[in-house]
């Protein structure tokens, strides 16, 4: 069985997010969506919304064999790994700039759990530039985020900006 983790704090989940999974999925058995619990962050989404949120998407893409199961976690991203026996963390690189800090993460990350592989997927060119923070910012400023987000997303967003 070969199981993955795609850990991060998807607040929201975005596009780019779904085309990492799709591309990881024909590598591994099972995928482990976990969403990161950080309270200290301010979420636009709490840690049970994003993940409702994820799990009534998640049927719209096509992975094949590769089942997806979605988590949380507090604490430690190697630590959640080696509790959910997984091989690999997934993470998506979008532009040179993502490097250094996935760097330094997978470094880390395989110090504090050898066997554990880090497995950097490169994102469609399409959403190189696409992430939470830049959707909830553009959002909250009224520009547009479609086909950038999951509509149900936008649809959530929209939600929120009127509480
Ligand atoms: O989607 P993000 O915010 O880029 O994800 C970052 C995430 C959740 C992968 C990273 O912040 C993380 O792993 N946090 C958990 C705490 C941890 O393990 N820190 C050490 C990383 S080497």
């Amino acid at each position: 069985m070969r199981r993955a983790i795609f850990p991060g704090s998807f607040d929201p989940l975005t596009n780019g997010h779904l085309d990492i999974i799709k591309r990881s999925s024909p590598l591994f058995d099972e995928i482990v969506i976990a969403v990161l619990n950080n309270p200290d962050k301010n979420p636009m989404f709490t840690v049970e919304e994003r993940g409702d949120l994820i799990r009534q998407i998640l049927p719209e893409i096509e992975t094949g064999e590769c089942a997806l199961v979605v988590d949380s976690f507090s604490g430690l991203t190697a630590d959640f790994a080696r509790k959910r026996a997984a091989t690999a963390i997934v993470r998506g690189i979008r532009a040179v700039a993502d490097y250094e800090y996935e760097l330094r993460m997978a470094l880390m990350n395989r110090r504090l759990e050898p066997e554990i592989e880090t497995v950097f997927l490169v994102a469609a060119e399409e959403f190189s530039y696409v992430s939470s923070s830049l959707m909830k910012q553009v959002f909250t400023l009224g520009g547009r985020v479609e086909g950038l987000v999951p509509a149900l997303v936008e649809a959530e967003m929209r939600e929120k900006l009127k509480n």
